[in-house]
Parts: C-alpha cells; sequence; structure tokens
C-alpha cells in the first residue's frame, strides 16, 4: 500500500515593517552630530573599517528628530505588541550605525529582549549590499543550507520555506520590528556613500 506524506509547517515568525513619515534630513544630521559627540562608540555586531556604532543614546535634549521618531517607535511597537498580548512594553535602549563601504553586521540575535528593529535613515541613492537579513536559526546562518541538507534538485520550483534568509532591502522612512530572539544581520555595504540607521530594544514590563 502507498503511504501518504502530509508536509505540515512549523512555527512561522512573525515581524512587522511600516513607513513612517519621519524627516529623514534633519535626522541623518542628528546621526552625525550623535558621531561627533560619541567619536569612539562601541563594538557590537558592527564590522569593517569604516563601521561606526554609537554607545546607547541617554540625552535627547539637542535631537528633536531623534525624540519624534522614538515616539513613533514607541507608538508602533505598543501597537504590535497589543494586538494580542497584554501589558506595556519599555523602550530600553537604541543607538545608531554608521556603515561606511566595507562595514557589514555579523549575525547575533538581542537575547533577553522582547522586540528589537530599526529604522532607516540614509539609504545609498545605488545600495549595493547592505540589505537586513534575518536567519531560520543560527544553523543556517553560520553554514549554507546545502552543505548539511544538499542541492536542490534541477528545475524544481524553491518555495518560501526552502530559503533559510530572509532579505530586507533597506528604504529611507522604513521601520521594521521584530522579535528580539531572531538571529539577523546586516550585509557588506558596497555603496560608497555611507548607511545610517536607529536601532532599538523593548522590553515587556510584566505585571503577573
Ligand atoms: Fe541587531
Amino acid at each position: 500500500m502507498k503511504i501518504q506524506i502530509k508536509p505540515g509547517f512549523l512555527f512561522p515568525t512573525q515581524f512587522w515593517t511600516a513607513e513612517l513619515n519621519e524627516n529623514i534630513e534633519q535626522l541623518q544630521k542628528e546621526a552625525y552630530l550623535i558621531r561627533k559627540n560619541d567619536k569612539d562608540g562601541v563594538v557590537k555586531s558592527n564590522s569593517g573599517f569604516q563601521s561606526y556604532h554609537s554607545k546607547d543614546i541617554r540625552d535627547l535634549n539637542n535631537l528633536p528628530g531623534t525624540n519624534h521618531l522614538l515616539k513613533q517607535i514607541i507608538n508602533a511597537v505598543n501597537t504590535i505588541h497589543q494586538i494580542s498580548r497584554k501589558g506595556d512594553l519599555q523602550l530600553t535602549n537604541f543607538w545608531i550605525n554608521i556603515s561606511g563601504k566595507g562595514s557589514s553586521n555579523t549575525p547575533h540575535t538581542h537575547s533577553g529582549l522582547t522586540y528589537s528593529g530599526v529604522f532607516f535613515i540614509k539609504v545609498p541613492k545605488e545600495m549595493k549590499g547592505g540589505r537586513f537579513l534575518f536567519y531560520r536559526n543560527f544553523n543556517e546562518a553560520d553554514f549554507i543550507s546545502s552543505e548539511y541538507m544538499g542541492l536542490f534538485k534541477e528545475g524544481y520550483q524553491m518555495q518560501g520555506y526552502d530559503y533559510p534568509i530572509n532579505t530586507i532591502s533597506p528604504k529611507e522612512n522604513l521601520l521594521v520590528v521584530f522579535p528580539s530572539w531572531v538571529p539577523h544581520a546586516v550585509e557588506i555595504n558596497l555603496s560608497d556613500e555611507e548607511r545610517i540607521s536607529l536601532s532599538f530594544n523593548f522590553k515587556l514590563n510584566r505585571t503577573f
């Protein structure tokens, strides 16, 4: 007797995007001001000679555009959370990345937090590389899945679930939010222009 094989799906992961309407020119000016006042920044997942990662930003006094942006992000992330869950979120930290040619961010998670995300402040006109990458898991972030699953057959039509990586093309004023445990990275910026983003983390204020 021929057996019937039924495919299923495990754990789809939600992420969210929103196009905001922020003053991008102002935000770009403020990003350079942040770098001017915190030249050394900090080294985290960022890699590359022309890669700048600010320390966590704590003082918004001279950053009205960034202050406005954060209010929009707080509203958006609370709205996302409250579709299905109880409780309020707290913005725990935020920082900027200014990525010159050759800069990238290696695969990582923001473990211990609830939601993380990125907002694109400056995207080179002719963006080459610099895409935001989501990985299904760290095995597939570190290895190419064909090394352990084998190559796809000739003529096979690949489906969404066959791809171990999802890519987001950066766009100015685009907000991307995802659960903090999802492995992610940024491709090398191959453009001559800088790419600027603001990243953030939220944690649930537990009331139970
Ligand atoms: Fe990250």
